[in-house]
């Protein structure tokens, strides 16, 4: 429980021009915990995630990840060290098939050279067919099996929810970042995606990082929550800390919500 945080982000400032989104932000993420952070629009939660995968750049401030500093490094270098993340709106490609799809989430794996593509080489067959049984298990794990050879298109909003989260499974994350995964669910599916959030938790070790709206979800499933209000960092806590917190209550939870 007191080991160092597999995700560390120290005094993270970001600006967009005269906009300060966060103000010397200091989050971390315990791992193989869930850890969310909330708070209400505008707050800076993506702006947050897009500072630790690398979308945006820190102005001050610095981010560790499994003890190295990361602040500064590309996206895709930050990939490979195994931060992974979804979008806030649904990022699918609805003229691929699910498999097809899932697949596009093991490229950063594979290790055949364009010529090895082109002339259909042992070497592409075999790392084509690992890239294959990759995505079939990933798709097996989000209840999908049925549906691999569907058009992604013809999937229910649920069902490319968890189509995405199977093809981020299939980049082999360390740390997973959702933003706002439940949005546009209903009910019935915001409680299967917070089942299929615990198990890639627990059953695949994944740390979870959840920026996310839905208090009955956040609550249900988080080890650890970070409260961020007008870019600053509230409260962190466990989910009945939070609840309890007056200051978090003005800010953002509510006298009337009821959790
Ligand atoms: N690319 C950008 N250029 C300029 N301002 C931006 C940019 N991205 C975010 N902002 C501003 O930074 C602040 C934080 O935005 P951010 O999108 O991180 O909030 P959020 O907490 O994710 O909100 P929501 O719950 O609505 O998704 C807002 O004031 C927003 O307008
Ligand atoms: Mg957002």
């Amino acid at each position: 429980m007191n080991s160092a945080p597999l995700l560390a982000c120290q005094d993270v400032t970001v600006r967009f021009g005269g906009v300060l989104a966060l103000d010397c932000v200091n989050f971390s993420a315990r791992k193989g915990a869930v850890t969310s952070i909330i708070g209400p629009n505008g707050a800076g939660k993506t702006t947050l995630l897009n500072a630790i995968t690398g979308l945006v750049r820190v102005g001050e401030g610095r981010i560790a990840f499994a003890g190295d500093e990361i602040t500064n490094l590309p996206t895709h270098k930050r990939g490979q060290a195994g931060v992974v993340r979804t979008f806030q709106n649904l990022e699918v490609f609805s003229n691929m098939s699910v498999i097809e799809n899932v697949m596009t989430g093991c490229h950063r794996h594979v290790q055949y050279s364009v010529p090895d593509c082109l002339l259909k080489t042992p070497r592409y067959r075999r790392e084509e067919r690992r890239c294959t049984e990759l995505a079939m298990d990933k798709l097996a794990f989000v209840e999908l099996t049925e549906l691999i050879q569907a058009p992604s298109g013809d999937l229910a909003f649920g069902q490319q929810r968890a189509m995405e989260l199977a093809r981020a499974l299939a980049s082999k994350p360390e740390l997973l970042l959702l933003d706002e995964p439940a949005a546009g669910l209903n009910m019935k599916e915001t409680k299967a995606l917070g089942k299929l959030i615990t198990r890639i938790r627990d059953e695949l070790g994944v740390t979870v990082v959840l920026v996310e709206h839905d208090m009955d979800l956040v609550m249900g499933i988080s080890d650890e929550i970070m409260v961020l209000n007008y870019g600053k960092d509230l409260a962190v806590g466990t989910p009945l800390e939070i609840q309890k917190n007056p200051e978090v209550i003005r800010a953002y939870l509510g006298e009337d919500d009821g959790i």
